[in-house]
């Protein structure tokens, strides 16, 4: 089996998750979905690496960091900055792996700014409003994509 790794990479205030408008949200918090995230990964042979940042500059040097290192998918949930960062947008551009955007909540039965995406136009797909479960969709979708093309 492929040993393949994808990044995990959660933007602001996802760390608050569990007690952030649980009604939206969720009471799942971070760390759950991280461990979530492992377990669907493990019988892929697939590898997890994670991280969480408030700041944009640290997740477009995240982003720029898989483009040089053997990432072989990206799955991000860039929250707030999903709907303002051509930084995030451009550095995503760069990495020529899977890419998956996903969200907890239904962003298109929410608030119309949060309708449009900078993300949703280039990345191999979008998976919204599953809650935690969306998570584990995107592990099992990129696990599923590399297998295909491995
Ligand atoms: C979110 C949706 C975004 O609109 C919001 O800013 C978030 C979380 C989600 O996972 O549902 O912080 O990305």
């Amino acid at each position: 089996m492929a040993q393949h790794t994808a990044l995990v990479i959660n933007g602001p205030n996802l760390n608050q998750l569990g007690v952030r408008e649980p009604e939206i949200y969720g009471r799942t918090t971070l760390a759950d979905i991280e461990a979530l995230c492992h377990s669907t990964a493990k019988p892929h042979g697939m590898t997890i690496e994670f991280m969480q940042s408030n700041a944009e500059d640290k997740i477009v040097e995240a982003i720029q960091n898989a483009v040089h290192q053997q990432i072989d998918a990206i799955i991000i949930n860039a929250a707030a900055f999903t709907h303002t960062s051509v930084a995030i947008r451009d550095a995503m551009q760069m990495f020529k792996g899977i890419k998956i955007e996903i969200h907890l909540s239904n962003t298109f039965s929410r608030e119309t700014f949060r309708h449009h995406s900078y993300l949703s136009d280039i990345v191999t797909g979008v998976i919204c409003g599953f809650g935690a479960d969306s998570y584990r969709l995107a592990v099992e979708a990129a696990a599923s994509k590399l297998q295909s093309s491995a």
